[in-house]
């Protein structure tokens, strides 16, 4: 039996869906823990592309996979996926929180009124559906697929969000209560037969020795709470948040793979330290394709940062890393790695917790050479002395083992170490 959990160690799009399709081969249960279709995965197998923003990527591989009560759903969504891969083994936790089109009107009205102080959301109602889960006016998978439940508690729900989005947001609402049960309850009774109690599971399927895979969305530094608040997400992606997320008791996960990309990104707004600008941010974003899988927006690009690595080692209780994206920085003439941070004259080498520290802090570069990558390498000793360096130096600085060193988009491009 393993347990296995795949959580992004920095700003999410580390390229996990390629590492949790690794794993999830092994696997006899892939389960995602949080988040929602903000979450975009991409995984190549055989030149051929998928991408998913809410299934577990566990998917692509015919496995069977859940969604855990800490993800919040969008129904129309998961239309969406099914139809596109045909078939899935798929169980949805009564828990779940369903994402309502007025989740969506939120989400853009409330961005719209920060200005520029908005938090660079992808708009896809995340925040107001958790907001409304700690509110406890949620509606949950048990509601969407009973439909007196569900007529119940839209009547609830709607006339108070239709306030909200009329009269304080000055926003013409343009779907009616009517017409939101009518295509919920639809969708309701199409997936009623995924319901599965997925605590339950889950606990079953550790307990009897299954290999089972936790899938995280997002990233560390998008965490809720231990992230760059206010410029996060509203779950948990930290190895934590599984726990909470599948109704679990705390036990040892026997592999906490943290995804680190060889450089670092951000999508929305929120401090960067390390950030880069110009000519050498646009050469490594087109180079790495970094552009949003859910919104298409250009990501920002800036240099590998250990600091926040550091922390994400100790937030998440790393075992392995998977170092993506190598190839990205092949052919550069020189690579920075930003090792402390000097905030007011001190010097850290960790992530501060003071949004206003991390936003001041001023990063402190180790300089290495550039190096080449084929995408052909098929072992470590294989690859260009200046790469190896490159990927010693952040093993020695973050004390976790660099298991994974991906060299190219598809399945094959993985060196195992
Ligand atoms: P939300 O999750 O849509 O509420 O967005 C909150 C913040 O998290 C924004 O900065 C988003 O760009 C960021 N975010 C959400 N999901 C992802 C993701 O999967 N990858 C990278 N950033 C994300």
């Amino acid at each position: 039996m393993t347990s296995t959990v795949v959580v992004g160690a920095q700003f999410g799009d580390e390229g996990k869906g390629k590492i949790t399709d690794f794993e999830a081969e092994k696997a006899d249960l892939v389960v995602r823990y949080q988040g929602g279709n903000n979450a975009g995965h991409t995984v190549v197998v055989d030149g051929k592309t998928f991408k998913f923003h809410l299934l577990p990527s566990g998917a692509v591989q015919g496995k069977r996979c859940l969604i855990g009560a800490g993800v919040v759903l969008d129904p129309r969504v998961l239309k969406e996926e099914i139809e596109k891969i045909g078939e899935i083994e798929l169980g949805i936790d009564p828990r779940v929180q369903i994402i309502m089109p007025w989740h969506n009107s939120l989400d853009g009205a409330s961005e719209a009124r920060k200005g520029d102080k908005k938090i660079g959301t992808t708009g896809r109602g995340i925040g107001p559906a958790y907001a409304d889960r700690a509110s406890r006016c949620g509606i949950r998978f048990s509601d969407l697929i009973d439909e007196e439940k569900l007529k119940k508690r839209i009547s609830e729900e709607f006339p108070i969000k239709k306030d909200i989005l009329e009269k304080v947001y000055g926003i013409t609402v343009d779907f009616s209560e009517e017409s939101v049960f009518k295509e919920y309850s639809v969708l309701g009774q199409e997936f009623k037969s995924m319901l599965s109690d997925v605590s339950l599971e889950a606990s079953k399927a550790l307990n009897d020795g299954k290999n089972v895979l936790f899938e995280g969305a997002q990233g560390t530094f998008l965490d809720n709470d231990f992230g760059t608040y206010p410029f996060v997400t509203s779950s948990h992606p930290i190895a934590g948040g599984v726990f909470t997320g599948v109704g679990l008791g705390i036990r040892k996960l026997d592999k906490i793979i943290g995804l680190v990309k060889a450089y670092t990104t951000r999508v929305g707004e929120g401090p960067f330290p390390s950030e880069l600008d110009g000519e050498l941010a646009n050469q490594i974003r087109e180079a790495g394709g970094e552009y949003g899988t859910t919104t298409g927006r250009p990501r920002r690009v800036g240099w590998l940062d250990l600091c926040i690595l550091r922390t994400a080692v100790r937030l998440n209780g790393l075992t392995d890393i998977a170092f993506t994206k190598l190839d990205v920085l092949s052919g550069l003439d020189k690579i920075l790695i930003c090792t402390d941070y000097e905030i007011d004259g001190e010097k850290f080498n960790e992530f501060p917790h003071a949004l206003e520290n991390f936003a001041k802090a001023k990063p402190v570069y180790k300089e290495m050479s550039g190096f080449k990558i084929s995408g052909k390498e098929k072992s470590f000793e294989e690859l260009d002395e200046k790469a190896r360096e490159y990927v010693e130096f952040v093993e020695k600085e973050l004390g976790v083992k660099l298991s994974f060193v991906s060299i190219g988009p598809g399945r094959k491009e993985t060196i195992q170490r």
